[in-house]
This record gives structure tokens, C-alpha cells and sequence, in this order.
């Protein structure tokens, strides 16, 4: 058995009038007519209404709600994490080829017949314009799919390199002992899929909690797995109330490993929720985490300005800044601020178009709730507290949906708050530093990189490039030359950082799968 070869999910552009930019407008219009949908949790591969409802509203929208959900409660929890435990045994035995053949028919059906469905619930529930709803839920899904696929046939083949004469050795990655817990976001689509999937390629069984905001498109990943044929009890949806679903499942005595993508606060919570029950476990759970993150681009003054504004506005604004590895904060030689980059980058910026997302002309969509509407206004305001100046953008709007203007601010002091502090929005600060003052900028950048994500840095001489990579040595897991920080391509730049934006696994890395795997060495004399 040898795995198919594989490629990256081709992207559909939606071009106005293509068959597919018909079909998924179809299918918006559909869900707009259906909804608000019911989703309940799914036990066993059995619905569980445990009347415990809890709302998904739209961003754009706030007034109406995508879906109503049932809330796990504690009996369906605990009948979750026993379901997931009497699956097990099946599952790791399953011969490996037929895990390998269930992920990828799901890899198709999310990107064929599942498609414009995800897409349309990631737009109407998680606020994503349809480009930036392809590239999570359709292309991204399916290719950590498909490489997950792969990875595990690499890594399964990764054997003792000697013998001595008259036995042989081998080595079997085994399926960790327990349970799975994994916790994932609103902004990707796609991470919620390849939180489960990872581990479950591997042999694993897991109970997943999605974020609240992205309930449905990931009720309909779901969906999709089952359709696969990923056994019952393999994966169980419980979405629920974030805190006493985390303090039970932790608390188990089979838990064995914590899948999550969120933001640091909670990641570290979680850990603490482990240290605390870590007497009542049979192995050492692995804690696996990408977390925050305070992205930057570093423009060299050699760097090539129009191509630099251009990704700068792609990094900052894309799906409204809340991409983990959107960028935040731009370090840029004074004589280009001065040249030309600061009116290109307004007048890019005034060109963004603001709005429902089902609306194809609109870049930007609403921010995702309530608390992050607030958190990113507050960011604003914080930063005209301490003398930063608004160059364009600055306001917000709450009345139907959750819109926060793309904001630009420049500031004198490269240690304000919105140099150093996640904002999670469309909220992007610049600080044009000397350009003899490179290296003083190399070390200001790290010294203010409590996050290690991504970074880009621009330039045109190799020189700079080269130093600043070698300076900037654990300020960003993703490095990018010339190019924004946001956009690792699986199977192409594995993704993660280290400080405080993760245990940096790498998604989309054979690296990730040692995770979920618990090796054990055989020797056998002949
Ligand atoms: N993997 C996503 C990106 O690189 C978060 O933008």
C-alpha cells in the first residue's frame, strides 16, 4: 500500500460569472433561507439534544443567529470521553491503509461535495469573504488531509537504521493510551478539522470542542468525517460552555493529549488545569498549542516599496487582522516612510471595501463578537492615549454587525502598547526607524517579541535579509522574504511558533504526528 500522490488543493478564484462563484452563492442563499440550523452534539455518531441551548450569532448580523446548538452537560460529556475509549480498540487496529483511505475521501468530500456548503457557513457564521473562506475551509482543510495522509506513511516508515546480525529491530508508532481533547477557534475552519484528524490518522480517538463562533462550519466538517467513514465514537462533537467542558475532560484519568489553537490566556489556563490533575494520569499528556501571536514585517531600506505596501495591506487586513499570524506591527526605514510607502499604504488602505461578506466586492467583514468589537476599539483609543497618530481608519460601527474600519497608526515609541500587545483586528502600527539604525531595530523587534509567530522581512540585499534571519533567531516560527507574514501553504511551509504563540509542532508538518504517537521499540533474535 502505497499512498497516491498528492498535491495542494487548487484554489477557486470566484471569478463574477464563473460556475462556482453560481454554485456558492447558491448555496449562501440556501443557508439564508434555512437557518437558523439546529446542531447537536454527536456521541457515539448519535445525536444528543441535551436541551442546553446555546446561540451562534453572525457577525454581520448580530440580531439573527446561524445556528442554535445543544451545549455538552456533564452526562454527555463523560458519555463522550467512555464512547471515545470503546472506539479506541477498533480504531488502532484498523488496518493503517483504511485510516489513510477514510481521510481521504473526507479530504474530497470537503473539497467536492461539501464545498460550497463549509464556505458558505465559515461566511455567514465567521465573517470570512469567500477568498478568504477558500483558502481555510476548502483548500486548507483538504490538504491537511491529504498530507496528514502522507506524513503518517513517512513517518511509519521511519525504522532503526541497523541490525545486528541475527535480529532485527522495529520500531511501531502506537496510538497514545486514552483520549484526545481538542479545543479549536473561530478563524480557521480548517484547524478545527486537522485538530481531530491529526491525531485520529494516527490511530487516536478524540472529543472535540469547537469554538462557539464556529460551531456550524465545523458541525459540517463533522459531517463530513462521518460521510467518510470515520467510525462512531472515533471523533465526538461536543460543543459546549468553554470552562466546565475543559475542567471535566481534563480532569479524566484517560486523558492523554490536549490538541488545541487559541489564545495564549486559555492555552496556558489549560496547562494549569493539567499541572493541577497531572498525580491522576497514566502517561504524561502531551500538550500541544499554537497560540497568539504580534506578527511583524521589517522593511530594510533596501527593500522594493511598491511589493512591500501591497503585502503590508494583505498581511494587516485580510479577514480583519484575526488570522493568528496577521500581521500587527511594521518596522520600516525612515527614507521609504518618507518615499512614498506611507501615501501608497493609504491610499491602498481607502480603497478596502467594508461590509457583509457575502457581498464579493466587501475585503473586510465584521470582527467576530461583541468582546472582540470592544477589545480592538479599546486598542484604538489606548493607542491616541499614548500619543499614537491615526492615519487613516480609527472608528467602528456595531449597529447591524461588528465593523472596525482598517486602521493604521504610526507611533514614536516602538514599545507603545499596540507594538507590543496582540490586538487580534484590523489594526496595524508603524514605526519608521533611521536607516543606519538597522541592527538597533534588529534587536528592538526581538526584545518586544513575547511572541515568536510569523515575520517577514523585506529587502533587496541579500545582506539584510541574512543578518536579520540570524538576529531574529526565535522572534518568529514562520519567516517570510519578501512576502507578507500570513498564508503557510501545507506541505509547503509547516506552521507554528515558539514563546509565548505555542509548543510550535508545526501543523502541516510530518513533525506534528510524533506528537500524537507513543513509539515503542521490538527487537526479535532469529
Ligand atoms: N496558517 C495560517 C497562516 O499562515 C494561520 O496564515
Amino acid at each position: 500500500f502505497k499512498v497516491p500522490d498528492i498535491a495542494n488543493e487548487p484554489m477557486v478564484t470566484y471569478a463574477p460569472g464563473s460556475p462556482e462563484r453560481k454554485a456558492l452563492v447558491e448555496a449562501i442563499r440556501e443557508m439564508e433561507q434555512q437557518l437558523p440550523f439546529e446542531v447537536p452534539c454527536v456521541v457515539n455518531g448519535k445525536p444528543v439534544k441535551t436541551g442546553k441551548l446555546a446561540k451562534q450569532p453572525m457577525p454581520w448580523d448580530h440580531a439573527n443567529h446561524l445556528c442554535t446548538y445543544h451545549e455538552a452537560d456533564e452526562a454527555t460529556v463523560a458519555a463522550a470521553i467512555d464512547g471515545a475509549l470503546a472506539a479506541k480498540a477498533d480504531w488502532e487496529t484498523l488496518p493503517w491503509s483504511d485510516r489513510a483511505a477514510i481521510f481521504l475521501k473526507a479530504a474530497d468530500l470537503v473539497s467536492g461535495k461539501y464545498r460550497y456548503k463549509i464556505l458558505a457557513a465559515t461566511m455567514l457564521g465567521q465573517g470570512k469573504n469567500a477568498w478568504q473562506a477558500e483558502i481555510d475551509a476548502a483548500a486548507e482543510l483538504a490538504d491537511f488531509l491529504r498530507f496528514g495522509v502522507k506524513y503518517v506513511e513517512d513517518l511509519y516508515s521511519i525504522q532503526p537504521p541497523r541490525n545486528t546480525p541475527g535480529s532485527w529491530n522495529r520500531t511501531e508508532y502506537r496510538a497514545l493510551e486514552g483520549f484526545v481533547f481538542a479545543v479549536s477557534p473561530f478563524n480557521f475552519t480548517a484547524i478545527g478539522g486537522n485538530l481531530v484528524a491529526t491525531p485520529a490518522i494516527v490511530g487516536n480517538v478524540s472529543v472535540w470542542k469547537p469554538s462557539p463562533a464556529a460551531t456550524y462550519a465545523n458541525y459540517l466538517v463533522f459531517k463530513a468525517f462521518e460521510e467518510a467513514g470515520v467510525p462512531a465514537g472515533v471523533i465526538q462533537f461536543i460543543p459546549g460552555p468553554p470552562v466546565e467542558v475543559c475542567a471535566q475532560v481534563i480532569a479524566h484519568p484517560s486523558f492523554a493529549a490536549l490538541h488545541f489553537t487559541g489564545s495564549t490566556f486559555v492555552f496556558k489556563q489549560l496547562w494549569k488545569n493539567v499541572a493541577a490533575n497531572i498525580d491522576t494520569y497514566k502517561s504524561y499528556p502531551r500538550l500541544v498549542g499554537e497560540t497568539g501571536g504580534k506578527n511583524f514585517h521589517l522593511i530594510h531600506k533596501s527593500a522594493e516599496v511598491k511589493n512591500a505596501v501591497m503585502q503590508t495591506v494583505r498581511g494587516a487586513f485580510e479577514y480583519q487582522g484575526q488570522k493568528c499570524s496577521a500581521l500587527s506591527r511594521v518596522y520600516i526605514a525612515s527614507s521609504l516612510w518618507n518615499g512614498g510607502f506611507k501615501e501608497q499604504l493609504l491610499t491602498e488602505v481607502a480603497k478596502l471595501k467594508v461590509g457583509p461578506p457575502q457581498d464579493f466586492t466587501n475585503f473586510i467583514g465584521p470582527v467576530i463578537g461583541r468582546p472582540a468589537f470592544d477589545k480592538i476599539t479599546s486598542y484604538i483609543q489606548k493607542a491616541k492615549d499614548a500619543g499614537g497618530e491615526i492615519l487613516i481608519g480609527g472608528s467602528g460601527d456595531d449597529s447591524k454587525g461588528y465593523y472596525v474600519q482598517p486602521t493604521v497608526i504610526l507611533t514614536k515609541d516602538p514599545r507603545s502598547v499596540t507594538m507590543v500587545e496582540e490586538i487580534f483586528g484590523p489594526v496595524l502600527t508603524i514605526y519608521a526607524y533611521e536607516d543606519d539604525d538597522f541592527d538597533k531595530t534588529l534587536e528592538l523587534v526581538d526584545s518586544t517579541s513575547q511572541y515568536g509567530l510569523t515575520g517577514a522581512i523585506f529587502a533587496s540585499e541579500r545582506k539584510a535579509l541574512v543578518h536579520a534571519t540570524n538576529k531574529l533567531r526565535n522572534a518568529a516560527g514562520n519567516v517570510y522574504y519578501n512576502e507578507k507574514c500570513t498564508g503557510a501553504v501545507v506541505g509547503q511551509q509547516p506552521f507554528g511558533g515558539a514563546r509565548a504563540s505555542g509548543t510550535n509542532d508545526k501543523a502541516g508538518s510530518m513533525a506534528i504526528f510524533y506528537r500524537f504517537v507513543s513509539a515503542r521499540s521490538i527487537k526479535e533474535n532469529f
